[in-house]
Formats: C-alpha cells, sequence, structure tokens
C-alpha cells in the first residue's frame, strides 16, 4: 500500500489493491449520499436491509454497502463461482458476513473507506482490519498488548509507539476476524501473541488460549503508510 493508496480512491469505485495470494484485495471509498446506482448493484437482499436500517446511521450503513461492493469485486477477481457472485451477502448473528458456501472473505472499514478480502476456496480462512494511526494511550496499549508485546515497542518514539500499537491491535482484529465462532469464543487480547519485529510486512499470529492452541500459527500481511494500517490475517 502506498499513502496514495487509500487516499486516492474515487467514491464508489472499488479498486482491486493486491492478489495477495491468501486472496484478492479491494477497496472503495464511500460517501453520503449513497448515489441510486450504487444501490442497485446491490443484492436485492442487501439493498432492503440497508432501507430498512439506514435512518438510523446513513455512515454506518454506507460502509456496509461499501464492503459488500469491494468483496463483491475482490470475489470475481479471485474467479469465484456464478453462485457466489450472485448470493448476498447478509449478516450473520455475531455481526460477521454471511458468505456463501466455497469461499472466504473479510471485510473492514474506516473513515469513509471499506476493504474486503477474497478467496474462491473455503479451506482458508480470511480476516481483514482496517485502522488509521492517531495518538494512542498507554491504557489502550496496555489492554491490546502482551508483555512481550509491549518490551518490544515501549522504548520507541511516541509516533512510533502509537503506530506499532495501532498495527498490532489491527494484527488481532484480523486474526480474530480470521478464527471461527467457536475458536473465538471467550478470547481476549491476551490470548493472541504477535510474533515478529514491529513494522515487518509479515508477522505470525499465535493463541496462548486453550481453544485456540490446535490451530496453525495465522499469517499475516500488513500493509501501512504514515496514516493507515492494512492487516489481512489467513490460516
Ligand atoms: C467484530 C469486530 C472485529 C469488528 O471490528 P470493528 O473495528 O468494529 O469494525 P471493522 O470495520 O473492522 O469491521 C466491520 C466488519 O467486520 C465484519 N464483522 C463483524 N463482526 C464480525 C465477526 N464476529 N467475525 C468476523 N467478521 C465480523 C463485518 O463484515 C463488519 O462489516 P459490516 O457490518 O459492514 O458487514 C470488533 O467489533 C470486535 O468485536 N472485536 C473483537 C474484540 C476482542 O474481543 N478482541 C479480543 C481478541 S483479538
Amino acid at each position: 500500500m502506498t499513502s496514495a493508496d487509500l487516499r486516492s480512491l474515487c467514491a464508489w469505485e472499488p479498486t482491486p489493491l493486491a492478489d495477495l495470494g491468501a486472496g484478492q484485495l479491494v477497496a472503495v471509498r464511500v460517501s453520503l449520499p449513497i448515489p441510486e446506482a450504487v444501490l442497485q448493484q446491490l443484492h436485492p437482499a442487501e439493498c432492503e436491509l440497508v432501507h430498512q436500517r439506514m435512518g438510523a446511521d446513513a455512515r454506518r450503513w454506507a460502509c456496509f454497502v461499501g464492503g459488500r461492493l469491494a468483496l463483491r469485486v475482490a470475489l470475481r477477481r479471485a474467479a469465484a463461482s456464478a453462485d457466489a457472485l450472485t448470493s448476498p451477502i447478509l449478516r450473520l448473528d455475531d455481526g460477521a458476513p454471511g458468505l456463501p458456501g466455497g469461499v472466504a472473505g473479510s471485510i473492514s472499514h474506516k473513515r469513509g473507506r471499506a476493504v474486503a478480502v477474497a478467496s474462491p476456496h473455503d479451506n482458508v480462512r480470511l480476516g481483514i482490519d482496517l485502522e488509521y494511526i492517531e495518538y494512542v494511550t498507554e491504557e489502550f496499549a496496555a489492554r491490546v498488548l502482551t508483555c512481550e508485546e509491549m518490551a518490544d515497542v515501549q522504548s520507541l518514539p511516541r509516533d512510533d509507539f502509537s503506530a506499532a500499537v495501532t498495527e498490532i491491535f489491527a494484527v488481532k482484529e484480523a486474526a480474530y476476524k480470521a478464527l471461527s465462532v467457536a475458536q473465538r469464543s471467550s478470547l481476549d487480547f491476551s490470548d493472541l501473541r504477535v510474533e515478529g519485529a514491529p513494522f515487518a510486512p509479515a508477522r505470525l499470529v499465535r493463541g496462548s488460549f486453550i481453544q485456540i492452541a490446535n490451530i496453525p500459527p495465522i499469517k499475516v500481511e500488513i500493509r501501512r503508510n504514515e496514516r493507515w494500517v492494512l492487516v489481512v490475517a489467513s490460516y
């Protein structure tokens, strides 16, 4: 990701960012009001959900729309089946996107940007998280980082400290989304351990929590610039 990638997106134009091997990565910038032509691109069941909920929080639902557009383009680029491309992507009870069978994917949004990653295979698990780097408090860092992770970042200059903590937070959020519902029940930030040097483009996440001890290490690919961190987790 270059600094231009997320800044120069045109509104409502899903833009491929990368073929990550684990999946296709697509981003879109959202804006209000949502053009009718954009809503028409949704599956009718998605459109109905947006119309029902839009009044409560228009910005949030614009992000929902952006996520669906990005995910569908990612699925198309991943050569997903016609069935997968024409099925609605609604919401499961836990908030996760209800993907059609045979594919994997994940969505994140932040500050008017929506990103999605998708694979045409369901034997891979994917999670994505997008974060904007801002000042991070010590309390937040202590809540998200393990003691070992804190030791890796606490001597960094203040701006780098905020960026590194945001990055670890994004890694854990992406890993959380990649895990199954059973694996992440009762999961706490301290149950996930991020390995590798701060600001390395690829790191590993291991679970110290008994319920996820049997899964292989989760690979994470990290793209960042001075303001944004985008993480894709897969295993
Ligand atoms: C679920 C969660 C990860 C969503 O993150 P967020 O910062 O609120 O929002 P993001 O923009 O990154 O992601 C939103 C998208 O995530 C997806 N999502 C929501 N819940 C999800 C879940 N349980 N599993 C996978 N994906 C989920 C949805 O696609 C959602 O977008 P949509 O509603 O438009 O479809 C977050 O709310 C959460 O609960 N985090 C876990 C915190 C925690 O307990 N961590 C400890 C271990 S790491």
